[in-house]
């Protein structure tokens, strides 16, 4: 029996159980995914790296509130080193491994959409966790990043960061995605309330347009971009395909996307 599971605090309402299961099911895998909460104090998230790594625990994903400080605990991977946070660890070698599943994740959501990144014009609205896993991402696939983000010296910063990269603040979006070919929101608006960070008239219909935000999943941005013809890729692609590279690093199989992709989809 493998046991798999999610670091996090809160993790009560995650999807990542029932879409991993189904995975194994599928695979033919004994293996159970389970939701862990330690407190959140680095001494206790030392502990519980240590404990899993102890008890045999294959793999965890781990997310807010400890992403950046299990980068500073494990032995990071380059990308998840140059993002700053890592939301994969993998317990099969001599010391725990992280990773950064968040980035590829995008990548093969908007590559699954037929979303040409090599030298495409993309702009990523926010500088928090997901935005700096989506500018890397996509700067890696050869795209020039514009990062804009309410707080001007966040996307300064992470531009600082990202190669080619350039960053501003919101009012820059009109100007920036008149040229643009890919708009990815990695704020939280659109979560709580039926709000866009994005004005709908700087919108056009030659844009793709990924949301993070998949509860809902029909935010207003992909409203406003359906309503102009721009293509729109909603936010269970990212989670789904964060978790099929988790899953896949892991286990070293190729993930059932389709079967993940549907318990996922069951439960939004
Ligand atoms: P995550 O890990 O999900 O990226 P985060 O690190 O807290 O979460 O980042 C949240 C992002 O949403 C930030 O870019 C934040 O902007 P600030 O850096 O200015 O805080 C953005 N954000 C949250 N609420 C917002 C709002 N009402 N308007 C615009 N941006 C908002």
């Amino acid at each position: 029996m493998h046991v798999f599971g999610l670091l996090g605090n809160p993790v009560g309402h995650s999807l990542s159980p029932p879409m991993h299961e189904a995975a194994y099911d599928a695979l033919d895998l004994e293996a159970r995914y389970v939701t862990f909460e330690p407190e959140n104090d680095r001494a206790t998230l030392e502990r519980a790296l240590e404990g899993a790594d102890a008890l045999g625990i294959a793999g965890l994903n781990v997310t807010i509130p400890f992403k950046q400080d299990v980068c500073a605990i494990v032995d990071a991977d380059p990308l998840a080193t140059r993002i700053g946070a890592v939301n994969t660890v993998d317990f099969s070698g001599e010391q725990p491994t992280g990773h950064n599943t968040d980035a590829i994740g995008a990548i093969r959501a908007l590559r699954d959409h037929d979303v040409t990144l090599e030298g495409a014009t993309a702009v990523v609205v926010g500088a928090g966790g997901a935005g700096r896993a989506i500018a890397f991402g996509l700067a890696d696939e050869g795209a020039r990043v514009t990062i804009a983000n309410r707080t001007v010296s966040k996307a300064t910063a992470l531009a600082d960061a990202v190669p080619g990269a350039t960053g501003g603040g919101l009012e820059s979006l009109p100007e920036v995605l008149a040229e643009a070919d890919l708009l990815v929101n990695a704020t939280s608006v659109g979560m709580e309330s039926d709000e866009t960070p994005v004005p709908a008239d700087a919108l056009h219909g030659d844009l793709a347009v990924m949301d993070a935000v998949y509860r809902p999943l029909e935010t207003r941005l992909l409203r406003d971009a359906a309503a102009v013809g721009a293509t729109t890729v909603d936010g269970a692609w990212m989670l789904l395909y964060q978790g099929v590279e988790a899953l896949e690093r892991w286990t070293g199989r190729d993930a059932p996307v389709d079967v993940m992709n549907d318990a996922l989809r069951a439960r939004l």
